[in-house]
């Protein structure tokens, strides 16, 4: 992707866009990028307990908004992995203290001033203004979304807020996908969704419970262990990168809208 400032969204909540933003971030720095991670779920923070970060937070990026406190001071720096940098939410104002347009010049102090590849920006569900201030100095998106109907649906919303908003370069991040249950027509697959939203796939990530170990350890899967969904994750971090790394084959392409129409007479 050319886009250095990337929105991770999606409109609907628990869909993956923290463990997106963590593992791709930490992915990304492992490619030899400099990265931030930046927590915009003001209030409900939990990017840094995803990384495993929260006992060095000492500043957030209200902080830094509100002037108290320099950029450089609030960024956490990962030690696990060179070039990799939390900068993270507050627990306690809530999202309407965040200023789009001030939040925009911290992006680009980063980007120009702090030498960074790559910001990722944790985007808080729904359309309000949190999700106005994480996308407002993106240039491109990660659009999470799950094989399933509602959060498809939300989806498609963003990508139009997005599209209106002047962030153009997006892609999907297909989450929790079950193979098995593609197979049996029980959820949409990756083309079904691909061809409702009109985005490319640049992300397909397997439900694997080793994502829910990792989460609370502290620990992204990409720096630990060799499971799928840590491939997966290490694939999508290098498409963004640049590099051309195929979509391992799925089983059966075939899912829930071929099914139906199996079903209702008129075959696939
Ligand atoms: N591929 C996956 N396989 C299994 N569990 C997953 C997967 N991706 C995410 N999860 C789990 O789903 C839950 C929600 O994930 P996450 O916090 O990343 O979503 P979110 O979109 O950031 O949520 P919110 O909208 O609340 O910020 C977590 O418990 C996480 O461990
Ligand atoms: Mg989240």
């Amino acid at each position: 992707m050319e886009a250095r400032a990337i929105v991770v969204t999606s409109g609907k909540g628990g869909v993956g866009k923290t463990t997106t933003t963590a593992n791709v971030g930490a992915a990304l720095a492992k490619l030899g990028e400099k990265v931030a991670v930046v927590d915009v779920d003001v209030g409900l923070r939990n990017l840094d307990v995803v990384m495993g970060l929260e006992s060095r937070v000492v500043f957030d990026l209200v902080d830094v908004l509100e002037g108290r406190v320099e950029l450089r001071k609030a960024l956490v720096r990962d030690k696990r992995v060179d070039g990799l940098y939390l900068l993270p939410a507050s627990q306690t104002k809530d999202k309407e203290s965040l200023d789009p347009e001030v939040f925009r010049d911290i992006i680009s102090q980063l980007l120009e001033e702090g030498g960074f590849d790559r910001i990722l920006i944790d985007s808080p569900a729904g359309i309000e203004r949190g999700f106005r201030t994480a996308s407002a100095p993106a240039e491109g998106a990660l659009v999470v979304v799950n094989p399933e109907v509602s959060s498809v649906r939300d989806a498609d919303r963003i990508i139009g807020m997005l599209e209106a908003g002047d962030v153009n370069e997006n892609f999907l991040v297909i989450n929790r996908l079950r193979p098995d249950m593609v197979r049996r027509g029980d959820m949409l697959a990756v083309d079904d969704v691909v061809e409702i939203l009109g985005l490319k796939p640049i992300g397909i990530i397997p439900e694997d419970e080793q994502i829910l170990v990792s989460t609370n350890m502290g620990e992204p899967v990409v720096l630990k262990q060799d499971s799928l969904s840590a491939r997966a994750l290490m694939d999508t971090a290098r498409r963004i990168h640049g590099e051309d790394i195929p979509f391992p084959p799925l089983e059966d392409r075939r899912g829930f809208f071929s099914a139906l129409r199996r079903l209702l007479g008129g075959g696939s």
